[in-house]
């Protein structure tokens, strides 16, 4: 039977992802967005279906979730996208960052645990990690470690306190990637960049040697961990409780990822390496023993997610 989903963000790269999945499986979705980072553009492909609901609105507005379970009382699944996602911002607006990306995920995992929804996923992320230095990162390493911007330390509040609560999950994403990805995004923006370069028929340019590494995700792993967390899998998984990294548990490095694209885009092999830039993490990799034993498991290699977000960027050039 379908559920009632809030997906908050639904109108930027993963929230978008994760509202046509929902909908392709039957379940009607209520999507709140304020457009900060995200764009009408992105819900284009179901906007007009009748099992979604669109409201313009900030997760911060007080009662927001009390209002919307009036208008739809079968909701069920709140999933907690919506968030300051620069880091660089989040610099600029702490107090705007704790507001969205603590504050108001507190208030609303508090609301829907008063209401009775039965499933709370909420977006945590590897800045939570802040220079951890150990890898792969394990989950309780966020609690022994300083986070380097408003960003982190709001995420690693808001997991921390789903956590204490006993109530909902927090998914840690570490570096996703997917067509409609911005391209000034700190986890992923690399990819978009490289792409651009390839489908110039340009040279790829690396700031430093190529060998710092990260763990990418492909953006359709990442919704089928959201099934899984929220127990909509339709395979009796979840709901997860606490806190949980995901991510390949592998690491690619920016040199490998530029070669792939270089191929995939027929593009000079040759690459243009540059002076490092200063505050780069060397290297970053999930454990992902837990979530594994919860039955999660990467599908698409990287090489294939790579080829689906070239395919999407060519086909969106004007
Ligand atoms: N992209 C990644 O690699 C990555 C990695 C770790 C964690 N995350 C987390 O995943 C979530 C989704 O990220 P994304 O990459 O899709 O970013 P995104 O910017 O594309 O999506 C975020 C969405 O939230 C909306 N939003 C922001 N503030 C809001 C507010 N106050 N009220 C309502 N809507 C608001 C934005 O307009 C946007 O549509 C975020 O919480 C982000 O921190 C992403």
């Amino acid at each position: 039977m379908g559920k009632t989903c809030l997906v908050t963000g639904c109108a930027g790269f993963i929230g978008s992802h994760l509202t046509q999945t929902l909908l392709d499986e039957g379940h009607f979705v209520v999507g709140v967005d304020n457009f900060a980072s995200g764009y009408a553009h992105n819900m284009d492909g179901f906007i007009n279906h009748e099992q979604f609901a669109f409201y313009e609105k900030s997760i911060t507005e007080p009662g927001l979730l009390a209002a919307l379970k009036k208008l739809h009382p079968e909701l069920d699944a709140v999933f907690q996208l919506a968030a300051v996602v620069s880091v660089p911002y989040s610099v600029e607006h702490p107090g705007l960052t704790m507001r969205v990306n603590f504050e108001a995920n507190r208030d609303m995992l508090d609301a829907a645990r008063k209401m009775g929804i039965s499933r709370f996923v909420f977006a945590g992320s590897a800045a939570e990690y802040g220079e951890e230095g150990r890898l792969p990162v394990k989950e309780e390493y966020a609690d022994k470690v300083e986070q380097l911007s408003p960003y982190g330390v709001a995420k690693y509040k808001s997991s921390a306190y789903i956590a204490e609560s006993g109530y909902g999950c927090s998914l840690r994403f570490f570096n996703i990637f997917g067509p409609r990805q911005d391209p000034s995004s700190q986890y992923s923006g690399v990819i978009s960049r490289f792409v651009d370069f390839g489908l110039a028929g340009k040279r790829m340019v690396i700031f430093g040697d190529g060998e710092q590494t990260r763990d990418f995700l492909y953006v359709s792993d990442v919704v089928t961990s959201y099934l899984l967390a929220a127990g909509l899998d339709g395979q009796g998984r979840g709901p997860l409780t606490g806190i949980y990294n995901i991510g390949t548990g592998n690491g690619r490095s920016v040199r490998e990822l530029a070669i792939v694209i270089a191929d995939l885009t027929s593009a000079p092999q040759e690459i243009d390496f540059r002076a490092e830039r200063a505050g780069d993490i060397k290297h970053s990799r999930a454990d992902v023993s837990k979530i594994t034993a919860e039955g999660f498991r990467a599908e698409f290699s990287f090489e294939d997610g790579l080829a689906c977000t070239v395919e999407w960027a060519r086909n969106s050039q004007p």
